[in-house]
């Protein structure tokens, strides 16, 4: 009988070269599967938490020593001698093992890491990607890329509020043309930036960091840039934004800092919709903070039907977040990083309940990567509507367009969307 005989849990570091978590699992086949552990910087306050040392004589207290403890004492004595193919059975024994709301007793990295190392190891031993693993028989498409371009808010060095100004391409026939569009907006934005004598470094998710005189200014660069490359804005290529407005959301206020303007929910809810007047704005994330639920009725009410109002912060992956979003209608989206909730099981019954209520479905990579790909296999194998994976920049993004690329070739029906 095919059984798990190990798991070893390592240190390893991630896009910022801050410590992660990464977990084996060996079969007794020999087969093992592999997985390492994203992080964010702009957190929603309803994820779940992460197990960090938290000594400041190592690695700014980001070292995962306990959590690899967790791993080897109380996770693996557990799962030695279960079949790889058990994955609800073994998500199911980590949450309860785990026995809290957020995770926090054996930490969202160590049970993910294990959730996700398990599926690769069984994956494997299939001769199967995972993403065939996951979901063998439904019919799969290609997911729409959103590509990162301006990055601001927690992700920029404070040179405006919104976290990032991203682009899609629109009716891109296939995945090459998408991602080219991607690449082509992303160098024709670095010319009109170095034209200016404006510093054309990355962030972490691949956006240019210039500093903008208004919020507003994000998208008239992304106009220019998109122009320059050749493209119509609005027929070509369409305006995004992850607006992460929990990160400027005090007291019940919206505190535009580049701006110098403080906003009731009303009345940021009328910029938002007169930025959607003048410019092709196609999705916004988190246009309104994680608990301002009225604003989010009201504002789905007003824009839900001509653009994509998607939550990050607002639902964190978590189906009592989300379903009481469905109730309350809010949102017609949702973003899904499996490392808000912990295991794949859960993602999945997400993911599935957002399909059932109509919700478009954004798989998304977290600020701080590793060149784990699995987060590309899930988008493929659970019929994701979009991914945000970053920019056409840096190897960790590129990694999951690539795999894109790979599935692809074992798609039939490989059309966007
Ligand atoms: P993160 O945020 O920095 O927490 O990963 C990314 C996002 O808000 O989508
Ligand atoms: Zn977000």
């Amino acid at each position: 009988m095919l059984t798990i005989t190990d798991i070893r849990a390592r240190e390893v570091f991630d896009s910022r070269a801050d410590i992660t978590l990464e977990v084996e699992v060996v079969l007794n086949s020999g087969k093992r599967g592999r997985s390492s552990i994203p992080t964010g910087c702009s957190k929603g306050k309803y994820e779940a938490l992460e197990v960090r040392d938290n000594d400041p004589k190592r690695f700014n207290g980001q070292g995962v020593l306990r959590a690899i403890e967790i791993v080897h004492t109380l996770i693996k004595p557990r799962l030695c001698g279960m079949s790889p193919y058990a994955q609800e059975e073994i998500d199911g024994m980590l949450i309860s093992l785990d026995g809290t709301a957020n995770k926090s007793r054996l930490g969202a990295n160590a049970i993910l890491g294990v959730s996700l190392a398990v599926a690769n190891a069984a994956a494997v031993q299939s001769n199967m990607s995972l993403c065939d693993y996951i979901s063998r028989d439904r019919e799969k498409f290609m997911p729409q890329p959103i590509f990162s371009m301006l990055s601001g808010g927690m992700h920029g060095d404070g040179n405006c509020d919104f976290q990032d100004y991203q682009v899609i391409a629109l009716n891109a026939p296939h995945l090459e043309a998408a991602l080219q569009v991607g690449k082509n907006v992303h160098m024709a934005l670095k010319s009109i930036l170095m034209a200016r004598g404006i510093s054309t470094g990355v962030s972490g998710t691949g956006g240019f960091l210039p500093t903008l005189s208004s919020n507003e200014q994000g998208l008239t660069l992304l106009m220019e840039a998109i122009g320059e490359a050749g493209y119509e804005a609005g027929v070509d290529v369409g305006l995004s934004m992850d607006i992460a407005s929990e990160m400027f959301f005090k007291d019940g206020r919206y505190h535009l800092a580049a701006e110098g303007r403080i906003l009731s929910t009303s009345a940021f809810i009328d910029y938002l919709a007169s930025l959607c007047e003048s410019y092709p704005i196609m999705l916004m994330e988190d246009p309104l903070g994680e608990d301002d639920f009225e604003g989010w009725t009201t504002l789905t009410q007003l824009l839900g039907g001509k653009i994509e109002l998607v939550g990050d912060d607002l639902f964190t992956t978590n189906l009592t977040r989300f379903e009481q979003g469905i109730a309350m209608k809010m949102a017609n989206s949702i973003l899904v990083k499996p490392n808000q909730v912990g295991t794949l099981s859960e993602t999945v019954r997400l993911v599935t309940s957002a399909k059932e209520a109509g919700y478009g479905i954004v798989f998304s990579r977290r600020s701080g990567e590793t060149e784990d790909t699995s987060i590309a296999d899930l988008a493929v194998a659970l019929n994701a509507t979009k991914v945000k994976f970053g920019s056409m920049a840096r190897t960790e993004a590129m990694a999951k367009y690539n795999q894109l690329l790979r599935l692809q070739d074992v798609i039939p029906n490989a059309q966007i969307g």
